[in-house]
């Protein structure tokens, strides 16, 4: 079991009170398996992400990286926690405009210590596995939204992360730029085997993912929603 969280609770300040935006969640990802998320805007789903990815202490339950109870470790800790075993693709690909493709994966793990040449090595690497061999001196601006997208997912890999957390990659894209992005983080999950969640909400490709869950209101069910077409694999009791 590469990620679990376990029975977290998460509110934020609101008003008066307090809004529970994650009430009571629990999720288990095993190395080489996608869980896809999926539910409507608000639900809780990017909370989730941000709480597995350690950015974000819940109230209460635990998650578990790789081994390691991140209850247990502070500030520091967990930011190298985060640096080693956390890979982490936001919705937008926030590229820095004067890098090329490959020097956006190489300032990633720059802070990592490894030598320059080997870290360009994994670059070029990494850029080949996502199909954009031939982009690699390219900036942001000479490359499609898909393949901005691709760029992004390449330098979350950087440093061989045991967790791939996924916001709407393919929100931006078209239905075909979108199906491919999918199959390019199933291939790599599967290749890399990291404990990769995805929040999407799009439902056509969620019968090739490993499991499927529902977030509403904060509380996350197994399964996809009754409209969501064919039925996918469910995750176990949670
Ligand atoms: N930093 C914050 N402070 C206060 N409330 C927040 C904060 N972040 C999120 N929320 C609230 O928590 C709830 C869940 O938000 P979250 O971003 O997790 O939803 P989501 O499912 O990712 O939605 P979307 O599909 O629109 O991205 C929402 O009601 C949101 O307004
Ligand atoms: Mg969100």
């Amino acid at each position: 079991m590469t990620l679990l969280v376990d029975d977290v609770t998460l509110t934020y300040p609101d008003g008066d009170g307090r809004l529970t935006a994650l009430d009571a969640v629990s999720l288990e990802v095993p190395a080489g398996s996608l869980t896809a998320i999926v539910g409507p805007s608000g639900s809780g789903k990017s909370s989730l992400l941000a709480v597995a990815a350690t950015l974000v202490t819940p109230d209460s339950g635990r998650v578990v990286v790789a081994g390691r109870d991140t209850s247990l470790l502070g500030p520091a800790e967990k930011s190298a926690l985060r640096r080693e075993r956390i890979g982490i693709v936001f919705q937008q690909p926030n590229l820095l405009a004067s890098l090329t493709a490959a020097e956006q994966l190489q300032v990633m793990a720059h802070v990592s210590g490894r030598p320059s040449r080997q870290l360009r090595r994994r670059a070029l690497e990494l850029l080949d596995a996502v199909g954009l061999a031939d982009k690699a001196g390219k900036r942001p601006h000479e490359l499609s939204g898909g393949q901005r997208q691709r760029v992004n997912i390449a330098r979350a890999l950087m440093n061989e992360p045991a967790v791939l957390l996924v916001d709407e990659p393919t929100s931006a894209l078209d239905h075909e730029r979108g199906a491919a992005v999918l199959d390019l983080l199933v291939t790599l999950t599967r290749e890399r085997a990291t404990a990769t969640v995805l929040v999407t909400h799009d439902r056509a490709h969620l019968d090739r993912m490993d499991r499927t869950a529902t977030m509403a209101d904060g509380r996350l069910t197994a399964g996809a929603p009754a409209a969501a077409g064919p039925p996918s694999a469910s995750v176990p009791a949670a």
